[in-house]
């Protein structure tokens, strides 16, 4: 009782004590601080007269406005260093790959116009926007040495190209295939160009610095700031007082189209997952333009949660199925879909929403020979080379290793499984249903090359041999659902398209507005007869949608060289794919282009302007496709050793190369035993056609030439 009744007098003392001298120490430190304050405003009053301090006050603020703007605004970019550029694929010749680069195919950046993006300046900035060491800060692939040239006059990156506008006779900005389809690892200061690979900018997200929101900031400041505008009308129009007024009407029409874009279809709150580099929720964008924005049906805006990692598509035209779910088998209506995704302009309704009627419909940028000319293309070109005097050479005994665990592990998967050429069944008569389709345009359908047989019609494939893909239910793979699942649950109101009409997913809504749209589209190219159409389709192949909920097991001929992986790019490197789950990266930056030629992919360390991949956010996750004893969900095989991970690499980095056939003592998967896609004169003729359209005559980009 005594000791705590001391305790307690103690205490009490001590906390009088603390109490006195922090009073003291705070009356000192206020006595500090007036005197200070006093300080400043007598030498504040000593500058000089009030209005000469006023004005003093208001550029301080201003100033710090401006810092405080350019922090904010400042763009993010990643720094790479390159000196050359290696090209890994083989099968173009370099017109071939410049064709493949700048055909446009009608997209938009909702109507900017070719010139007005080359010669915008970065916000609060005088450097030029689109500059190649800009552009290559976000992502973009562009050369060291590239200089301007007839197919690329504005000298942009790897797919940024122009169209002419049906309706203005504007040039515009046109995002082609190759800005999302073509990949580049970079190797102690050499770029390694992978035609048809992987793309890693982020075109879409709406962040900070990044190109999209930048792109956003210079356009309104540039119509605020009288001294940038006027910097960038004399670029482009002169001293013409008239056409700078035309100019900054129709600059000022573009703004608000962007606006009234980010706050509909474009909104970032209906994209809550960062797709950051080398990812966009295609479909889910698709759905949200097409059936939201085109059809001016607000209540069609859905959630875009499910980022897809930017697809490589050399052999594509091989497979019998193609998106990341296999949701459709044709290339035509695919690529015209993308397009309107990637905001091709269309006119589906009139101005009070309701559906347009007659050649109104569907008038649109779509170019149909700037497609058929690049499918046209990408059936010529082969896998990328694993480049052993720059990546290293390969181990052949571990790659024969490796060989055998493929066959064992991964073949009955991957295949590739050899297919006969389908005979597609296709609707012959107003009646005719075929299964899992929502609706069939039996015209279109007969318009093709059509055989009969048992009362039946069909449309033979035209390749020689195909690949037949298995789909492999989500639950069974284990990796994240989720864009599976938003392709087979998302509803969409068509009732504009069919009256009465129940709500539909996007494949039987893509099916539904293209049946009508591209037979439409043929009219106006004038593809009319049985063979043309058949060829412009793509190979015979009449337009199917299949609503599964899977993803493709694809083969994966020189994918080492498109990292990150899985549909959803949550796993950084193939070791980690063939690692359990816990040893995979939880967390992982994306952006810095540099390789890592043991793990297959890129480095994965913090560096600026990269995005940090969280996988542990729905849409993200890196779960199954797993090599484990556990019996866990996304178990596909046993525990993998690390020296037969290694040995699997070893074989990845060369598997199907024809050059290593005979010292891996024969490889089943040698890419020259596959059949050639049936020639086909009308894909260079679209391709000449696509490029006189934009001014580029001659045959010169055309030309077959053998390949380097
Ligand atoms: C804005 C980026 C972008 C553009 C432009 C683009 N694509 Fe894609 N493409 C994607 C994404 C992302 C996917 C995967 C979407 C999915 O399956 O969910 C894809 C899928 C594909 C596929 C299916 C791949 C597979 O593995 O099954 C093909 C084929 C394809 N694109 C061809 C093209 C062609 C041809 C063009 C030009 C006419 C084009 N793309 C333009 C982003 C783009
Ligand atoms: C049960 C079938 C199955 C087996 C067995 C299998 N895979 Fe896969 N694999 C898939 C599917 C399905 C995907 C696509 C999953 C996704 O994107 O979510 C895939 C994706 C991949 C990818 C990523 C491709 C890309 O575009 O990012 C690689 C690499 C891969 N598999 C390698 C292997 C290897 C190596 C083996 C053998 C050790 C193997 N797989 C065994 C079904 C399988």
């Amino acid at each position: 009782m005594r000791l705590a009744y001391r305790m307690l007098a103690a205490l009490k003392s001590a906390t009088g004590k603390i109490i006195t001298a922090t009073s003291k120490l705070l009356l000192k430190v206020w006595h500090w601080l007036k005197g200070l304050l006093r300080a400043i405003a007598n030498l504040w009053k000593a500058i000089g007269p009030r209005w000469f301090r006023r004005s003093v006050a208001l550029v301080a603020v201003v100033l710090l406005g401006y810092t405080a703007a350019a922090a904010y605004l400042a763009p993010n970019f990643t720094r790479e260093t390159i000196y050359r550029v290696h090209y890994l694929n083989e099968g173009w010749s370099e017109q071939q790959r410049q064709s493949y680069y700048y055909t446009p195919q009608g997209t938009e950046l909702l109507g900017m116009d070719y010139d007005w993006f080359v010669n915008l300046e970065l916000p609060l900035s005088h450097e030029l926007l689109a500059s190649e060491s800009n552009m290559r800060g976000w992502g973009f692939v562009v050369d060291p040495n590239q200089r301007p040239s007839a197919m690329n006059p504005g000298n942009l990156p790897v797919g940024l190209t122009r169209h002419i506008d049906p309706q203005s006779g504007r040039e515009r900005l046109d995002i082609g295939c190759a800005t999302c389809h073509t990949g580049e690892l970079h190797y102690q200061g050499t770029a390694l160009r992978v035609d048809g690979g992987q793309a890693l900018q982020s075109i879409p997200t709406s962040k900070r610095g990044e190109f999209i929101t930048t792109l956003g900031a210079s356009v309104f400041e540039t119509l605020l700031n009288p001294a940038k505008w006027d910097r960038f009308a004399t670029r482009l129009v002169g001293d013409d007082t008239d056409k700078r007024g035309e100019l900054r009407a129709q600059f000022w029409q573009f703004a608000g189209k962007l606006k009234e874009f980010s706050s509909t279809a474009g909104a970032a709150k209906y994209y809550p997952v960062e797709e950051g580099r080398g990812r966009t929720d295609a479909v889910g964008r698709i759905g949200n333009v097409v059936f939201g924005f085109d059809l001016q049906e607000p209540a069609n805006y859905k959630v875009a949660d499910a980022p897809a990692s930017y697809p490589f598509l050399w052999d594509i035209w091989r497979f019998d199925w193609v998106q990341y779910t296999g949701f459709t088998n044709q290339a035509m209506t695919r690529n015209v879909g993308e397009s309107l995704g990637v905001l091709a302009p269309i006119k589906l309704v009139d101005a009070d929403g309701k559906l347009l009627t007659g050649s109104d419909f569907g008038e649109t940028a779509v170019d149909i020979d700037g497609m058929h000319c690049v499918e046209g293309l990408l059936r010529e070109l082969e896998p990328p080379k694993w480049p052993q005097q720059i990546l290293g050479e390969i181990d052949i005994a571990r790659a024969r290793a490796g060989k055998a665990l493929f066959a064992e592990q991964c073949a009955f998967c991957h295949g590739p499984h050899i297919s006969k050429p389908f005979e597609w069944q296709v609707a012959d008569g107003p009646d005719a249903k075929l299964p899992g389709q929502i609706a069939v345009n039996w015209q279109w359908d007969m318009a093709g090359e059509i055989t009969r047989r048992d009362g039946l019609a069909y449309r033979a494939d035209w390749r020689e041999t195909m690949w037949a893909l298995p789909w492999i239910a989500t639950d069974v793979i284990g990796t994240d659902p989720k864009l599976a699942d938003n392709f087979v649950d998302n509803r969409y109101d068509i009732s504009k398209l069919i009256p009465d009409g129940e709500p539909v997913n996007a494949g039987y809504g893509l099916q539904l507005l293209l049946n009508t749209l591209v037979p439409k589209l043929y009219q106006q190219w004038d593809i009319d007869d049985a063979q043309r159409v058949a060829d412009f389709d793509g190979l015979n192949v009449p337009f199917r949608i299949e609503n599964q909920r899977a993803y493709k097991a694809r083969p994966l001929h020189g994918v080492w060289a498109t990292p990150p992986f899985l549909h959803n790019g949550s796993v950084p490197t193939i070791y980690d794919l063939l690692s359990p789950l816990r040893a995979r990266p939880q967390t992982f930056y994306v952006g810095n282009r540099e390789y890592d030629p043991h793990k297959l992919g890129y480095v994965t360390e913090y560096s600026p302007g990269s995005f940090k991949m969280d996988t542990t956010i729905a849409g993200n996750r890196n779960s199954g496709h797993l090599f484990t004893d556990v019996d866990m969900p996304g178990r596909i095989g046993k525990l993998l050793s690390e020296r037969e991970r290694f040995a699997i690499i070893e074989y990845l980095k060369v598997m199907g190369n024809p050059d290593f056939d005979t010292a891996l003592g024969g490889d089943p998967l040698n890419w020259d035993s596959y059949s050639q896609a049936p020639a086909s004169d009308s894909t260079q003729q679209a391709c000449a056609n696509s490029h006189r359209s934009i001014g580029i005559g001659g045959t010169h980009l055309l030309a077959q030439e053998t390949a380097q």
